[in-house]
């Protein structure tokens, strides 16, 4: 297996490491891939030292597969060489989620959807996959109709520019780079992406439209995506309205039933998730489950999930298992 990783020194690609050396893919060959300024360094992989290269000599590397976390213009530009060399390219940026023939892939709900010559394959948004691993088992049952989700998301989402600004605020220091138009230390941002129709921002329209290409069409989605100065995962408040009644004990279970979801909802203990417990972890938490009093069929959830992991790094690697495991790898 050779394997190439686009994106190696960015905070996805570092977090792709980690969680490859834990699971034990199998791999013989790795090629990390940056960008110019960084060609030439190292990163530590599996205990040794690997050189990183650039786009153009990791397609001579005849690679299996290609896990690219390098932002979308490279993603848009490098993704099709290497997909048209048979290599199957996974994708963490959002050039190529919402074409057509691209399967958006969350592992546990549609990872069948793959077919053995997708050879683009599409990793969502963080934010969305924590949502719809959590809607997929309600919306299975009752139907979900409306969802209205307010992000409360990491630093962390915005890459080593968005934790080097939270950090150098802190400390009073100044830096070059910023990731935020205002400060994120001790202050919120409802802002992140680029303003688009209608004045939601390119990440909220993501919600919308990703959630309708894995889950449903028909769900009626508005998003406020807003920034924290927290770094170990990203939170969600939900609100959704369904076709059908529920009990809050029958939604639990179906919760703790799906894979990768633990329901953490212990309220009389002052229990419930948080950034901080969900960081480094891989599982989706819910918890704050309650009846919206205000209309019928409706309820509240409060979900978190480690933006760098399940968000990104520990979906896509679960993504390249399942092309080993289904035999579409052929080594
Ligand atoms: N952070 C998240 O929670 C998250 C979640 C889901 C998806 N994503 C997506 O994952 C990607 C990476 O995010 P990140 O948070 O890891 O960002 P990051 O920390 O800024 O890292 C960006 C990485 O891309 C490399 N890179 C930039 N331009 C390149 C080019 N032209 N060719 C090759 N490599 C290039 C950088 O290399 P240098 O170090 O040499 O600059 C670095 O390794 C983005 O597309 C992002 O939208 C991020």
């Amino acid at each position: 297996m050779n394997l190439v990783l686009a994106g190696a020194t960015g905070l996805v690609g570092r977090k792709m490491m980690e969680i490859l050396e834990e699971r034990n893919f199998v791999i013989d060959n790795f090629y990390p891939v940056a960008s110019e300024r960084s060609v030439g360094k190292t990163v530590l992989f599996k205990g040794r030292e690997h050189k990183i290269i650039s786009m153009e000599e990791a397609l001579t590397k005849s690679p299996q597969i290609a896990i690219f976390s390098a932002g979308g213009a490279a993603s848009k530009l490098w993704a099709p060489k290497f997909a048209q060399m048979g290599c199957f390219v996974i994708d963490n940026s959002s050039a190529w989620r919402m074409e057509e023939n691209v399967p958006l892939v969350v592992p546990e709900i549609n990872g069948k959807s793959i077919g053995k010559n997708d050879y683009i394959i599409a990793n969502p948004n963080c934010s969305t996959i924590q949502m719809v691993m959590a809607l997929f088992p309600l919306h299975n049952k009752y139907k979900i109709k409306r969802v209205v989700v307010s992000t409360y998301q990491s630093v962390t989402g915005s890459g080593a520019k968005g934790i080097n600004q939270l950090m150098a605020e802190s400390k009073n220091e100044s830096i070059s780079e910023k990731a935020y138009p205002h400060p994120i230390h001790m202050n919120i941002i409802p802002h992140a992406g680029e303003f688009v129709e209608e004045n939601y921002t390119t990440e909220e329209v993501k919600l919308v439209t990703e959630t309708h290409k894995i889950l449903d069409p028909s769900i009626a989605v508005t998003a406020t995506v807003v920034r924290v100065p927290v770094d170990g995962g990203h939170s969600e408040a939900v609100n959704l309205e369904f076709e059908n009644d529920f009990t809050i004990f029958e939604v639990t279970r179906l919760l703790g039933g799906m894979p990768g979801v633990v329901v953490f909802d212990m309220p009389e203990a002052n229990m419930y998730p948080m950034p901080y417990l969900a960081k480094d972890k891989d599982e989706v938490f819910v918890g704050r489950i309650r009846r919206d009093l205000s209309q019928p069929n409706s309820l509240n959830l409060w979900i978190v999930s480690d933006n760098l992991r399940k968000g990104a790094a520990t979906n896509a690697v679960q993504i390249a298992e399942y092309l080993v495991v289904n035999k579409f790898v052929i080594k």
